[in-house]
């Protein structure tokens, strides 16, 4: 009779299993490429999506982009912020952390400012996404581009993107008279002051330190003195 500690597999049985394992990773490794890429580029229904060869699982997704209908076809894994720039090619929203902490990667989804890298693109179908290309053109520049112009409020510039969707979103928050961790009063209209302002701003980092001169760029296009 076996004794609890007999062991129910031989050493020799583990090492033809072992060696049988790796045998079938490396068949399934060899699988032709031609074969891999045809799977991946053959998604079948719209909503239910499909494998792909990576071993994830492939949607298709609507947006409107910067005002304009936007078809794709992503790994579900794709954040926004690598749809936007890998698959739609805007790279004007920057990726500076990737973990949600430096609000480079910040654009306008639905009229609310969020942190791209934090958000899966299928879970945005239809969402109207607005990114620093979609606010103006350098011949045409959204008020809140032509105030950070004015008043210097940028250095290298990285950040600069994701503060001035950050900024016109705040602003826009303040008018729908949303309130922050700062507001005394949380039934009141908030008004934007320095501190609200500072507070609403403060996920958006800026290495380059040109925090006194955005906070100036937003005081001047909301009109208020912060
Ligand atoms: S890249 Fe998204 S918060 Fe830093
Ligand atoms: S301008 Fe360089 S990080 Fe902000």
């Amino acid at each position: 009779m076996d004794s609890p500690t007999t062991p129910l597999i031989s050493r020799r049985d583990a090492l033809i299993v072992g060696a049988a394992t790796a045998a079938a990773v490396s068949a399934s490794s060899a699988t032709p490429a031609s074969a891999q890429t045809s799977s991946a580029s053959a998604p079948t229904a719209a909503s239910a999506g499909s494998a792909s060869a990576a071993g994830g699982f492939r949607m298709k997704l609507s947006l409107s982009v910067n005002g304009t209908a936007r078809a794709l076809d992503v790994d579900t894994r794709t954040t926004l912020l690598d749809a936007l720039r890998e698959n739609l090619q805007l790279t004007g929203t920057k990726k500076g952390c990737d973990h949600g902490q430096c609000g480079a990667c910040t654009v306008i989804v639905d009229g609310r400012r969020i942190n791209s890298c934090l958000t899966l693109a299928v879970m945005h179908e239809g969402a109207q996404v607005t990114t620093i290309e979609g606010l103006g053109t350098p011949q045409n520049m959204h008020p809140m581009q032509a105030a950070f112009v004015k008043h210097d409020g940028y250095q290298c510039g990285y950040c600069t993107p994701g503060q001035i969707c950050s900024a016109v979103a705040v602003i826009d928050e303040v008018k729908r008279g949303v309130p922050s961790h700062v507001s005394a009063d949380l039934t009141a209209r908030p008004i934007l002051s320095a501190e609200e302002l500072r507070e609403r701003m403060s996920g958006n980092i800026c290495r380059c330190g040109a925090y006194s001169n955005i906070v100036e760029a937003i005081t001047e296009v909301a009109g208020s003195k912060a």
